[in-house]
């Protein structure tokens, strides 16, 4: 019986990436089924039910679907952050759980680049605005997409420094970074905070008021993280009390009505998440998806095993 793999994604890759994954099932002897944009969770636990592989973007992999999947052996997140898998219900249902670092990290820093411009900017709306050029950005969590948030903005003349108490302070300052002893530090030092912590129980909504409140004048928090990682209640919060302040976000946070109704001119949200949503990004994270279900079946490499 040959291999059965589903890729189920919400939000569908870029036709291209489809492309290639498919090729890398089909080249391999493996059967691919298909389910984008699907509205019903029953579409998903039916189509999961024959698979032996999975590939997923933010798409949820909870204990219900690992039921609904009896042979599943593997499931990888096409991307970074992989708190959309229930790892204890992987590992009870003897299930491998990957994702897939770095691939579209500099899609995500990008856009990182695209909020802070058009804050800095005014939204383009006639206003006079500021440049980033020797300001200086503030990098909390100096993960993959960090990194590469770090590269562009010393392309743009900006001084870079990062909080990240698992990164070696020697790692940063050998990539042109200046390390900083705590988060609160880097808020008070800088013009532009960029967030990329990982979603777990220890950072949501750790980024609140007490933080917020040290940014320096006129300083911008940019989230393409997680909207979770930010307190809505401290942002608001200083929203109110600092009117120098703006929030930039990829994805809405729950609080966006009021944003609306009161913060008009500071504040940019995507429609929807999109950090990674580039052909690139996709051909990237996708196929390396795919290249990571092959090589766990036919050599049992769990290189990027996450349970
Ligand atoms: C990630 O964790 O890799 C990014 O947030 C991208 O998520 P997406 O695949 O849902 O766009």
């Amino acid at each position: 019986m040959p291999k059965h793999v589903l890729v189920a994604t919400e939000k569908p890759f870029a036709k291209v990436a489809v492309a290639g994954i498919t090729g890398i099932f089909t080249q391999a002897g493996y059967d691919v089924t298909l389910l984008e944009s699907y509205k019903d969770k029953a579409d998903y636990l039916k189509a999961a039910a024959a698979a032996d592989g999975l590939i997923v973007r933010s798409d949820i992999v909870d204990a219900e679907v690992f039921q609904a999947a009896p042979n599943l052996k593997i499931v990888v997140r096409a991307g970074a952050g992989y708190d959309n898998i229930d790892l204890k219900a992987a590992t009870a249902n003897g299930v491998v759980a990957m994702n897939t670092p770095g691939q579209n990290s500099n899609a995500v820093a990008e856009l990182v680049f695209g909020l802070m411009i058009t804050l800095a900017r005014r939204g383009f709306s006639g206003k006079d605005g500021t440049e980033l050029r020797g300001k200086k950005i503030g990098i909390h969590a100096y993960g993959n997409v960090g990194k590469c948030v770090a590269t562009i903005a010393r392309g743009f003349g900006m001084d870079v420094l990062a909080f990240d108490p698992y990164v070696p302070a020697g790692t940063m300052k050998a990539e042109g970074v200046t390390p900083v002893a705590s988060a609160g530090e880097l808020y008070s030092s800088c013009e532009y905070i960029s967030l990329h912590l990982p979603k777990t129980k220890d950072t949501v909504k750790s980024i609140g008021a007490d933080l917020l409140v040290k940014l320096k004048k006129g300083g911008t928090v940019i989230n393409t993280a997680r909207a979770e990682v930010i307190d809505e209640a401290g942002l608001l919060q200083v929203m109110e009390t600092r009117p120098d302040i703006m929030y930039g976000a990829d994805v809405a946070p729950e609080c966006a009505a009021e944003f609306a109704a009161k913060y008009q001119g500071r504040y940019c949200f995507t429609a929807k998440k999109m950090g990674a949503q580039t052909a690139e990004a996709n051909i990237n994270a996708g196929l390396a998806a795919a290249r990571q279900i092959v090589s766990f079946f036919e050599k049992g490499d769990t290189t990027f095993k996450v349970n």
